[in-house]
């Protein structure tokens, strides 16, 4: 049986490696008159149109010209929970979990609100242009399955989990060290590996769980080193602060984590801002990754990531959201504010690096890299359109525009979904079609 092909026509861009410089072209392919060739959910071919249409005689031909076909973006670390937490005034961290954030996890005790909240997560994000999440849900197993369910139903590779925490929150928002162990198996024999989800084994962060279950989550990643592994870390100072309180044997806030086995190249570390030298030292023997979440960390107030610091050291950065603390569901968005993060350090992010992190530098991250985040042929058909004239203030700054390397600029610093054209998941468009 011959499958339903689709041949996407639109300007190709997509990264071979983490560019050096603005004009590091040997990093990328771009072909101005592209075409994929995308059936059954994967992209059989990436190459100029005139030599793709003749070997696509069947194909119903999609023409996104002038706009760009780029591989749907990667958001590393965000919150299922938090879709009406967002925008939430006032506060810096700890206030803000417990006036905010708790209250509106409580509510995700419930199917039903679960599965409405799942509707309206999921078409954000396609709608944003991601179409790979790595989500915390809520402690309740009910959120994970919601949100699993969910992916499973637009055929979207999504990782997450359920949060593990059994202390410090409300009597709603917890669980034990054993029924937090004994849900994450059953959710992980449930969803890990099956069709495109991931789970990722998520205690919230070390003031939340007992040293009991601390111990729980390292079993759990010794008997399952297929799953990720997420936290937070280093977010706030007064967070810092509490977490020394609470486990004083150890060394520094990542020794938490690394004490009860939970450090490994597969763990993602939400925020990582600020660290001490031991725990710099320990990321890079380790491999895990630090993610940066720029929207969040200057609407919390948290503080500003050092990237250049990290990276100086051989430690791989994903970046990130963080939904509902951040402020977007855009990557562009995120990109743009990281911009600023990094201005304020003096170090400097330029486009050709920022669109590679958001889409091959995350799925690096995620050891992802053979199977999403670029246009190669044998990988998930996960695209997303960007039209760099979305906006009138875009078209007209487009005018002055040259390069590549511009237009990218552009796009990051003015675009957001209403630069989204289209997303496709597995093939499949996720908007309807204008
Ligand atoms: N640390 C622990 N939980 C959270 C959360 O939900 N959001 C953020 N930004 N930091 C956290
Ligand atoms: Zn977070």
């Amino acid at each position: 049986m011959t499958s339903k092909q689709t041949l996407l026509r639109g300007r190709v861009l997509s990264f071979t490696a983490e560019p050096q410089g603005p004009e590091d072209t040997s990093a990328y392919e771009f072909i101005e008159d592209g075409a994929l060739l995308v059936a059954d959910g994967m992209i059989l071919a990436k190459g100029s149109y005139d030599t793709l249409a003749p070997q696509a005689a069947g194909a119903e031909v999609i023409d996104h010209r002038p706009h760009i076909l780029m591989a749907g973006f990667i958001d590393t670390h965000l919150h299922f929970p938090q879709v009406q937490v967002i925008a939430s005034w006032g506060s810096q961290l700890l206030e803000w979990l417990n006036n905010y954030t708790f209250p509106e996890e409580v509510r995700f005790a419930d199917a039903g609100h679960s599965a409405e909240m799942a509707g309206h997560f999921f078409d954000l994000l396609t709608s944003h242009g991601t179409t790979t999440a790595v989500a915390y849900c809520s402690v309740h197993k009910t959120s994970a399955e919601t949100y699993f369910t969910e992916a499973a139903r637009r055929n979207m590779r999504m990782i997450g989990g359920k949060v593990l925490m059994d202390r410090n929150a409300p009597e709603g928002l917890l669980d034990t060290p054993l029924s937090g162990y004994d849900d994450t198996k059953e959710l992980i024999a449930k969803y890990h590996g099956k069709g495109r989800g991931m789970y990722a084994i998520t205690p919230r962060f070390a003031i939340t769980s007992t040293p009991g279950q601390m111990e729980m989550a390292g079993a759990l990643v010794q008997e399952h080193p297929e799953c990720y592994v997420q936290t937070h870390l280093s977010e706030n100072h007064d967070e810092i602060a509490f977490t020394a309180e609470l486990y004083p044997q150890a060394r520094d806030y990542l020794d938490v984590y690394q004490s009860y086995g939970l450090l490994t190249e597969k763990m993602l570390l939400g925020h990582s801002i600020h660290l001490q030298p031991r725990e710099i030292d320990a990321l890079a023997e380790t491999k895990a990754k630090p993610v940066f979440c720029p929207t969040s960390n200057l609407f919390l107030g948290s503080g500003l990531f050092d990237d250049a610091g990290l990276r100086s050291r051989g430690i791989t950065n994903a970046i990130a959201t963080d939904i509902g603390a951040g402020t977007s569901y855009s990557m562009l968005q995120t990109l743009n504010e990281g911009y600023k993060v990094l201005q304020l350090q003096n170090q400097k992010l330029h486009p050709l690096r920022a669109f590679h992190w958001i889409t091959r530098g995350n799925a690096v991250a995620l050891g992802l890299e053979d199977k999403i985040g670029t246009l190669d042929a044998g990988t998930e058909a996960d695209i997303v359109v960007l039209d760099s004239r979305a906006t009138p203030a875009m078209d007209l700054r487009m005018q002055r525009a040259e390069t590549l390397s511009e237009e990218l600029f552009i796009l990051q610093t003015l675009g957001d979904d209403r630069a989204i054209a289209q997303t496709y998941a597995a093939g499949k468009p996720m908007k309807p079609a204008a």
